[in-house]
């Protein structure tokens, strides 16, 4: 492409010059060229694209902002050929298809350190993904990325960032992967939220405080992760409309209090649901017995009471159910068989005859204390599917579940 005119050398080399004394310049804004000729600077650096030009000074702004980068990352980020910087990745944008821009940035793992990404993501305005797990990015996230009309990945893990949820994602329909576990965000998490058609959902390792909204059962994803952050109330009874997307649940560690809602067996699709480490109480609604392709149940560590109902113990799929410390009193003999193999944990409980139980003081301590849940006779026995009692447990086979990664800081593969 011949983008370099000779009749218009001496504008661009004053243009040039006025650009050089800001670093904040911006292409568009130097003087105009003659109405014959092609942008100057571009023409200059001889971009492929009009759109690369005007992202150049945008990632060199950003370049300079950054004040650690172990990796080397940034040398190659000079000149021209913006594709093939490391980190940014080029693609034709969905409205204009001959059109070479900004699509993809991956800065995973790259450490690199900067006060902001304000100015830098939500100035390019083709990004489809933005993935930056495990850098030191701090500060807060601009409103104006809600102007990323194409943004479909954003993955903001492990990093420094604070401040409120970022709420303009709500406002970026495309978006279907949220992923900003592991930062310092504080206050609530709008309830629009669980209305936007994400596929992932991960806030985990935050401080996040919020009474879980009613209408959390509208999330259509299929990886919610809310763990280790500061949420609180019941989990909503509206879960149970999630009934078909739901895959993996990441309730853990934090203060959610009430009783589970029987609908939580209507999540057949359900393979891991984890409300461990919380202020839960009740039985465990015989509804569990539905969730007939759950892997591994985490309710350890709340103030759980009852019998352990032995169509939980009968689910075909289960690996691990971790009730330990607890106030259980009681197992059957298909739960009896798990504990003998290990897949059932129900150490520091309150069952009489069983090895590691809570002091018989600390029992009567705790069944000394009134306790109800919602109708509980109404709701509790209530199995909303077809059981099989008489099936032979399939070999029970312990897989890693995504979700649980996302419990660690590194990024989440797919
Ligand atoms: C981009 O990098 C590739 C390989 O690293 C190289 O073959 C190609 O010539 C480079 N393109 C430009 C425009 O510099
Ligand atoms: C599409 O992009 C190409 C390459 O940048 C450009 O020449 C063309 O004018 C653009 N078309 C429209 C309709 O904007
Ligand atoms: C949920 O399970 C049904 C069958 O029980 C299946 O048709 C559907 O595809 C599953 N959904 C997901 C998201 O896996
Ligand atoms: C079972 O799950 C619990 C709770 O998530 C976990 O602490 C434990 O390590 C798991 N056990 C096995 C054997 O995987």
């Amino acid at each position: 492409m011949v983008l370099f005119h000779q009749n218009s050398i001496s504008t661009l080399l004053i243009t040039l010059f006025i650009c050089s004394l800001s670093i904040d310049c911006k292409i568009l804004e130097c003087p105009s060229p003659p109405p014959d000729s092609t942008p100057l600077v571009p023409a200059i650096l001889n971009f492929i694209d009009q759109r690369l030009a005007l992202v150049f000074p945008i990632i060199q702004t950003f370049k300079n902002i950054i004040t650690s980068d172990p990796l080397g990352v940034t040398a190659t980020w000079v000149g021209p050929n913006i594709c093939n910087y490391t980190g940014f990745y080029c693609d034709n944008p969905p409205d204009n298809l001959t059109a070479t821009t900004i699509a993809s940035i991956d800065f995973n793992g790259f450490q690199l350190t900067a006060p902001s990404l304000d100015g830098f993501i939500d100035q390019l305005p083709d990004l489809a993904l933005f993935h930056a797990n495990s850098n030191k990015f701090s500060g807060t996230i601009s409103p104006k990325i809600a102007s990323l009309k194409f943004l479909y990945e954003l993955d903001l893990s492990n990093n420094l960032l604070s401040g409120v949820f970022p709420t303009s994602v709500i406002n970026i329909p495309s978006l279907s992967f949220l992923d900003i576990r592991y930062n310092f965000f504080t206050g609530t998490v709008p309830p629009q939220i669980f209305m936007q058609t994400l596929d992932v959902l991960f806030l985990n390792n935050n401080n996040f405080m919020l009474t879980l909204p009613n209408n959390l059962g509208n999330t259509p994803v299929f990886y919610l992760t809310l763990a280790n952050n500061k949420f609180t109330g019941p989990i909503p009874r509206t879960i149970g409309q999630a009934s078909s997307t739901l895959i993996e649940v990441l309730l853990l560690n934090n203060l959610l209090t009430g009783c589970l809602p029987y609908q939580i067996g209507f999540l057949k699709n359900v393979t891991l649901f984890d409300v461990g480490g919380n202020l839960l109480t009740g039985p465990i609604p015989w509804s569990f017995g539905c969730l007939k392709k759950v892997e591994q149940l985490n309710l350890a560590r709340n103030f759980f009471y009852g019998q352990v109902p032995e169509v939980v113990c009968a689910l075909e799929n289960l690996a691990n159910l971790s009730l330990s410390y607890n106030y259980f009193t009681k197992v059957g003999p298909l739960c009896m068989k798990l504990i003998q193999k290990g897949v059932l944990d129900v150490r520091k409980n309150c069952i009489f005859g069983l090895p590691d139980q809570r002091s018989g003081r600390e029992c009567m301590a705790f069944f000394l204390i009134p306790k109800s849940c919602p109708h509980p006779s109404l709701s509790f026995n209530i199995i909303p599917c077809q059981i099989h009692h008489w099936m032979k447990p399939k070999e029970r086979t312990k897989r890693n579940l995504l979700s649980y990664s996302a419990l660690s800081r590194n990024r989440v593969v797919l």
